[in-house]
């Protein structure tokens, strides 16, 4: 059997696509452009049985110290004023400066300033094996989706093998940043979260690089020559044992290290490091700036070539839409102006999570062609990516509610990360749409007290379901159609997924045999009314 250990190895050992496993912190950065780990503080202060002796003691070795610096001071001063002395025997240690030095870890853009981005969003409904897989690729061009998907794989094929079937609360959280949008070139950064058990998760990362017009893509640490590597990795743990971070043993200058390394606009590269992987845990993100000189000399030729765009200022050249347009927003008006009333009618509601994707607009026309009414539940980078579809939800009188930004499993959040989702989603959709959503679908339907506690203070109820399709496991149109039927009864939520072919393709047919039974297809607030409480789950009417 297994333990814990070995599965740490295992996640560690895995080859290069793989989760860079060796950190064991959730640091809430999946989905948060603004959210930076906070440092450890250690713990305990000053004794307040400090005795005045004591404090005695401490000025007389200060005041001795300040005497020998001076002498020191007084004898370098001398040295140096003799015009032809030979060299000071000691010679300084900052004779060779480090041409590196820590920084805060660089912003990432917004992902709404590249349109036409192709977003992709895998997710299960199981919270004893809770996956969500985001990725991006660029229409018509596939070297950055075999990348992502080399990513994806290597992280999914680690996290399988360390996962216990039967151990509850394992997650697999993949994601995505924009971090550099310049002339023809597209940097995408990848963020993993897996946990497998234990006292925390694992986080990796991997930044590529697109050359849009020669379709080809370049992993983070192919910016670097294998001696440049080695020299980076030198300068990287001078810059951070300069503040006393690090570990004792050297930085390695394994492909690992270089992970994620970010170019700036002046020619600097920056390089990023996952809690845990040059230094404690506790000291969370860590980022080290190589000087302009520097980054040249560490950087291979595709390097040079794209910290060059990088640094050209060039505007980025964009991404030409795919070539099947989205039909326009459909110009009826909701179907019926008034609520049906749910305590007459057998009413039942359909629930779409984990959208807008790229089956969504399909969705949409058939659900107008129907005058069927649904919600859906909308994960935030989704719809920051895809605004026009959830605009197009609201205005065909579909009900949007908030799926959190990066479809984590809230249960193992904290207070701040779960308001952050919450928050950082609500927005997105009020920026498309206008509408504020304040129903909450937690991901996997996982909550916590401090969930809980969240959504009561924000107000917003958690609807949960009580006809799970499963879509999402068996992706068959006609099983799923069938899971629909067989649970459906009045008052009911059915959950499905918008995200895959065969749900959107069993839809028409789901709608028509839930009409023949006599069911009318009603909005989340239509089936439960306007009187919910928040922080309370809904499982149905
Ligand atoms: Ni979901």
């Amino acid at each position: 059997m297994r333990g814990v250990e070995a599965d740490a190895v295992a996640l560690a050992s895995s080859a290069r696509p793989g989760a860079t496993c060796t950190v064991r912190a959730w640091h809430g950065g999946l989905m948060s452009p603004h959210a930076s780990p906070s440092r450890g503080l250690p713990s305990g202060g000053p004794s307040p049985a400090h005795s005045r002796s004591r404090a005695v003691w401490v000025v007389a070795v200060v005041v001795s110290l300040l005497v020998a610096a001076a002498g020191v001071t007084f004898y370098l001063t001398r040295a140096s004023a003799q015009p032809s002395a030979q060299p000071s025997p000691t010679p300084s240690p900052t004779a060779t400066p480090v041409p590196a030095e820590r920084v805060d870890p660089p912003a990432v853009l917004d992902p709404t300033s590249v349109e036409n981005l192709e977003i992709h969003q895998e997710s299960t409904a199981d919270t004893g094996d809770a996956r969500s897989v985001s990725t991006v690729a660029i229409p018509g061009e596939h070297s950055l989706a075999r990348a992502f998907g080399r990513f994806v794989d290597g992280t999914t094929q680690a996290y399988e093998s360390a996962i216990d079937p039967d151990a509850v609360g394992n997650e697999l959280n993949v994601g995505w940043d924009l971090v550099l949008a310049q002339g023809d070139v597209l940097g995408v950064h990848a963020s993993t979260y897996a946990f497998t058990g234990g006292a925390n998760g694992d986080v990796g990362s991997q930044t590529f690089y697109t050359d849009l017009p020669r379709a080809t893509t370049t992993w983070s640490s192919d910016l670097l020559t294998a001696d440049g590597r080695k020299q980076a990795a030198e300068w990287a743990g001078a810059a951070l044992a300069a503040e006393g971070l690090g570990f004792s043993e050297p930085v390695p200058s394994s492909e690992d290290t270089f992970r994620d390394v970010r170019l700036g606009p002046d020619g600097a590269a920056t390089l990023v490091f996952s809690p845990g992987l040059v230094s404690a845990r506790a000291d969370g993100e860590l980022a080290v700036r190589l000087e302009p000189d520097a980054t040249r000399s560490v950087l291979s030729a595709v390097g040079k070539q794209l910290a060059e765009v990088a640094a050209s200022g060039a505007p980025f050249i964009g991404i030409a839409p795919p070539p099947a347009e989205e039909p326009p927003v459909a110009a009826q008006p909701p179907a019926s102006p008034d609520a049906p009333d749910c305590s007459v009618l057998r009413c039942i509601a359909l629930t779409f999570d984990d959208g807008p994707g790229k089956y969504t607009s399909q969705l949409l026309d058939t659900l107008a062609e129907k005058q069927a009414r649904a919600t859906f539940f909308l994960v935030g980078r989704s719809v920051q990516a895809n605004p026009d579809l959830v605009r197009r939800e609201v205005a065909e009188g579909h009900a949007v509610g908030n799926h959190t930004w990066s479809h984590p499993d809230l249960s193992k959040l904290g207070t701040d990360q779960i308001s952050q989702e919450l928050q950082s989603t609500a927005d997105a959709v009020e920026a498309a749409s206008g509408v504020r959503p304040t129903l909450v679908r937690p991901p996997y339907g996982a909550t916590s007290d401090t969930v809980t506690s969240v959504l009561s203070q924000r107000n917003e109820p958690a609807i949960l379901w009580n006809v799970d399709t499963e879509d999402w496991k068996n992706k068959d149109s006609a099983m799923t159609s069938e899971r629909a039927l067989a649970g459906a009864r009045p008052g009911a939520i059915l959950l499905m997924h918008d995200i895959h072919a065969s749900t959107v393709s069993a839809v028409p047919g789901i709608v028509d045999s839930l009409r023949a039974a006599g069911y009318t297809l009603v909005t989340v607030p239509d089936l439960l009314g306007p009187d919910l409480v928040g922080g309370h789950k809904y499982f149905n009417r």
